[in-house]
């Protein structure tokens, strides 16, 4: 057993209440046995059970659920530093697709790297991600369209789960878009016939993507994938309306998606629905501001009783960042969510639009003992004054982690 005390502001993200409704409680105490919370309260009313037991002082600082970005793309090989620059002089993310750059580029050079070499890499930026406070991640294939080279992906991260200090969630993005050398109808008969089966049958992942926009899969083509993907026991998740809409809201009611991601082009008919889904909104701030686009209607979406999560949406085109708080603290800045509201989206639901609400993503009696202390005297300080990384210290399963200092191994 173990005693977190003195926390000036300690921030629960219970599922009841709304978005912005975290529960902190000021002067709190937390108390943990292996990997699971027993106890959370005012340290004021701390049993006398455990007042003897061994315990750590943070001294007035912020304590909140260990973070969870529950939208990567972490494994690939090659960046694409070149489009940044295009981009920043007018380019369009379309317009660098429609040359052979973009999706493809990577999917080029991710079909090149060997899986040794991709695991070295996704550990380097897992390790950084972690420092930040992040104690769950999940990561999409998508840079393959092979039958060998998604399954390579996949097989990265199932190594990667077992060699880092994070929870690794897996999903299959083989429709992330129809890749040269194929017809769409025969790509889709491959990632219907071929590639769901087998990633099902050697469980390489929880869910299935699909990326639905001009230039990649139309909303028909996503039904009879999320069908096949629902058939053989994986969730279902979509980006959409990332670029324009196609109904991106109706489809995920449709299809009973768990989350739908994106959407900074969702209609009002797209928010209604998805507040009858029940789908996770999953905002991505850095992909919406670096390919120029407004962020998802993130009020609406609230007031319409739909969670919204935020995420990094890291991958080398349109988000090449994992720095979940710097995305938690544009998400206040752009998108008219508060600190608090922010907190519960990279928590909470979070944990909820990648399946693991029930484990993880709130302090609670039964959750896991995953938390961070954070060098700020509540929420609303730490993203306002947002500094490289408050995290202190982080705890998952109950252990403290501790850091090698290894520098950055994200540079190659
Ligand atoms: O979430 N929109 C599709 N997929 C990624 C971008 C992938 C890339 O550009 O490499 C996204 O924005
Ligand atoms: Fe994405």
């Amino acid at each position: 057993m173990a005693l977190l005390r003195n926390i000036g502001q300690l921030v629960r993200c219970l599922a009841e209440g709304g978005q912005g409704e975290v529960q902190p409680i000021e002067a709190g105490a937390l108390v943990w046995q292996g990997e699971t919370i027993v106890w959370v309260g005012r340290e004021a009313d701390l049993p006398v059970a455990f007042q003897e037991e061994p315990s750590i002082d943070v001294q007035g600082r912020l304590v909140l659920p260990g973070l969870i970005d529950c939208h990567t793309h972490l494994a690939f090989a090659g960046w694409r530093a070149d489009e940044f620059r295009e981009r920043s002089l007018g380019a369009t993310y379309q317009d660098i697709a429609r040359r052979g750059g973009g999706i493809l580029s990577t999917v080029e050079a991710t079909r090149r790297a060997g899986q040794e070499e991709l695991l070295e890499r996704a550990i380097g930026f897992a390790g950084e991600i972690a420092r930040l406070g992040v104690t769950a991640i999940e990561c999409k294939s998508g840079y393959g369209l092979d039958v060998e080279t998604e399954l390579k992906l996949l097989r990265t991260y199932r190594r990667l789960g077992q060699e880092v200090d994070l929870t690794v969630v897996s999903t299959y993005l083989g429709a992330h878009m129809v890749p040269p050398e194929w017809d769409r109808e025969s790509y889709i008969d491959l990632v219907c016939q071929e590639m769901i089966p087998r990633i099902a049958e050697e469980r390489l992942a929880a869910y299935c993507d699909i990326f639905v926009e001009e230039g990649a899969f139309r909303p028909e083509e996503a039904r009879e994938i999320a069908q096949v993907a629902h058939r053989h026991g994986l969730g279902v998740k979509l980006h959409v309306d990332q670029l324009s809409d196609l109904g991106g809201g109706e489809l995920a009611e449709e299809v009973g998606a768990i989350s739908a991601d994106h959407l900074e082009h969702l209609s009002s008919h797209g928010v209604a629905a998805m507040g009858r889904s029940g789908a996770v909104a999953v905002s991505l701030p850095f992909a919406s501001l670096l390919l120029k686009q407004t962020s998802l209607p993130a009020r609406k979406l609230i007031e319409a009783g739909v969670a919204v999560a935020v995420a990094t949406d890291f991958n080398p085109g349109s988000a090449p960042t994992y720095h979940l708080p710097f995305a938690m603290a544009l998400a206040c800045m752009t998108q008219g969510m508060t600190p608090s509201e922010v907190v519960k989206g990279a928590t909470l639901f979070a944990a909820r639009a990648i399946g693991l609400e029930r484990e993880v993503g709130s302090l609670e009696p039964g959750k896991r003992a995953d938390f961070i202390v954070v060098d700020a005297p509540s929420c609303d300080h730490w993203l306002y004054h947002l500094r490289a990384n408050c995290c202190l210290r982080r705890f998952r399963k109950g252990e403290e982690s501790v850091f090698a200092d290894t520098g950055s191994a994200a540079c190659h």
